[in-house]
């Protein structure tokens, strides 16, 4: 493939790759449903639900999805809508899954931050948006249940901005207070889009384009502009580059359950989230998009599907041309291996691809060794930086019930580790067999225990340690943690890392305090 590849170049510019982040119940499910239906990639809305409905050809541990009614896996959707192709990544809700949408804010190129016009920015949301904001993200924020009772129009922009930090702009403004949401205007083109609900919303709602000089006698729509005229006294005005330096928060309104806005959010992404853009490697390059095949593996996944016992691997192709079947080599272990089988994953329904383009995330399977983080590449060797790690929080014991299922509970273990399902930990100055798993919460652990249960037959139990603080630490200061008489310890993960764990911040920051000379350091997310 030569650099100027013209296919190529194009194509890369129609991606758009991004994901939605957003406290629990805010509404990402119903957003991305319609979305889709937007797009014209589903009929109707409540098709994706359905999808999720069919279970049956879904592994056992997903029952754990199920029973808690939370989003335990990432998908990834594809759709094309106006010439333009997008991946959107979904980002599980629940804290304890804060890990994998680490990873895939890795692999997106744009964010929407979702927020419910009621709660305004929740914990899980300030938490998603602080590592949005640290990786560099554009993002954009589209304020959702607009039809329902919530904070004003001017509320929502002082509360945004006070707790985000950043300056927002809005591109649209509603009209009518919340419960009472008659459309919006869209200060681009200074249109107005009239609503009309429509039952069960599983249709796009009936958009009326309403001229200026036409608005007539309603007061919420004069109520509207006065309030624009505020905003444009403000200055806040749409600047691209500060955009897509992660700097300005371009603003929209809506309401999801009632398909209000979606068009605009949808016609929004298209035309300011940027397409795949060169991406920095481990040596602090910019690696263009036209350059060979190079694509980080930032989700490995086994056993999605029971009849079949695979392993995915879902990529973001960072540079080059994907064809299925090419070989490429692991940046890690210097090992080829094939990409046979690329996949286009909708839902839980797997379409084969045949090429691919930068800024697509597809499901890899794979037989070989292919972990979270991992560059595949295509020519001359490159790599792409570690994905952040989240500080541990919790930390429980795990052991074997069951004698003679040792070999399957050691490789279920690795598994789930390489997957970043949960982090196994061992003790490097101690014989003690006994694993240890780390996690942000204990949900991880009881997706693992399932796991076990379920793909590898391995009967374990768990029991809770009393750490809740840990840091990274280096040799050195290993020495000097488990010399204290505290109820220290060291561990140390697969990728070399050692980590310093204490029962709480308190005797943690006691612990640092007395040894100012110890490396401690904070993982993303500590406290
Ligand atoms: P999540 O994926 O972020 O957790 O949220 P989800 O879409 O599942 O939405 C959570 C609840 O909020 C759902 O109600 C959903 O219908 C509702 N919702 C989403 N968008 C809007 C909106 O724009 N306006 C209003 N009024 N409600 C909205 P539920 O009662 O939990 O479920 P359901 O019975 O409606 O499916």
């Amino acid at each position: 493939m030569s650099a100027a590849d013209p296919t190529l170049v194009r194509e890369a510019a129609r991606r758009r790759t991004f994901a939605i982040i957003s406290h629990p119940d805010a509404g990402k499910t119903t957003l991305t449903e319609k979305l889709l239906l937007y797009a014209g990639a589903v009929g109707e809305a409540g098709s994706v639900t359905a999808r999720k409905g069919r279970k049956s050809a879904t592994s056992d541990w997903m029952e754990v999805e199920q029973r808690r009614g939370i989003s335990v896996t990432s998908t990834v959707l594809r759709f094309e809508y106006d010439d333009v192709v997008f991946n959107l990544l979904d980002t599980p809700g629940h804290k304890d899954f804060s890990e994998d949408t680490l990873r895939v804010l890795a692999a997106v190129d744009a964010a929407v931050i979702l927020i419910d016009a009621a709660r305004g920015v929740e914990p899980q949301t300030e938490q998603l948006f602080r590592v949005a904001r640290a990786r560099g993200i554009p993002l954009m924020a589209f304020v959702n249940k607009y039809d329902r009772p919530g904070m004003e129009p001017l509320e929502i922009v002082d509360h945004l901005t006070e707790q985000l930090e950043l300056p927002l702009v809005p591109l649209t403004w509603p009209v009518g207070i919340p419960g009472d949401f008659r459309g919006v205007i869209d200060r681009r083109d200074e249109s107005f889009h009239r609503f009309t609900r429509v039952t069960g919303g599983s249709a796009a709602a009936l958009e009326e384009v309403v001229d200026v000089e036409n608005e007539g006698s309603d007061p919420a729509w004069a109520t509207a502009r006065e309030e624009l005229e505020l905003i444009d006294v403000d200055g806040a005005e749409f600047d691209e580059d500060a955009f897509l330096g992660g700097e300005q928060i371009p603003l929209l309104f809506g309401s999801a359950a009632w398909n209000f806005g979606i068009g605009q959010l949808l016609n929004t992404l298209r035309d300011i989230a940027p397409s795949a853009r060169p991406r920095a490697t481990e040596d602090g390059e910019l690696r263009p998009v036209d350059q060979p095949f190079a694509a980080l593996a930032f989700k490995v996944q086994a056993n999605m599907d029971p009849r079949h016992r695979d392993r995915v691997a879902f990529i973001r192709i960072c540079s080059g041309r994907f064809e299925r079947g090419m070989r490429v080599t692991n940046a890690r272990t210097d090992r080829t291996l094939a990409l046979s089988f690329a996949h286009e994953v909708f839902g839980q329904d797997r379409v084969v691809l045949d090429e691919a383009f930068p800024g697509d995330v597809l499901g890899v399977i794979i037989g070989g060794d292919v972990r979270v983080g991992d560059t595949l590449y295509l020519g001359a060797p490159v790599q792409f930086p570690p994905i952040p790690t989240l500080t541990p929080e919790s930390f429980v014991t795990v052991s074997n019930r069951d004698v003679n299922r040792h070999k399957q509970f050691r490789r279920g273990l690795e598994q789930l580790d390489q997957e970043g399902v949960v982090h196994v930990l061992r003790r490097e100055h101690s014989q003690d067999p006994v694993p240890v798993l780390a996690g942000v919460g204990p949900m991880q652990f009881e997706v693992a225990v399932e796991r076990l249960r379920t793909e590898f037959g391995a009967d374990v139990r768990t029991e809770m340690l009393p750490w809740q603080a840990a840091r990274r630490t280096d040799a050195e200061g290993a020495a000097k943690v488990l010399a204290d008489p505290g109820h220290t310890d060291v561990f140390v993960r697969a990728d070399g890392t050692q980590l310093a764990v204490f029962p709480n911040r308190f005797i943690l920051d006691r612990f640092a305090q007395r040894n100012p000379s110890v490396r401690l350091e904070r993982l993303i997310g500590a406290d």
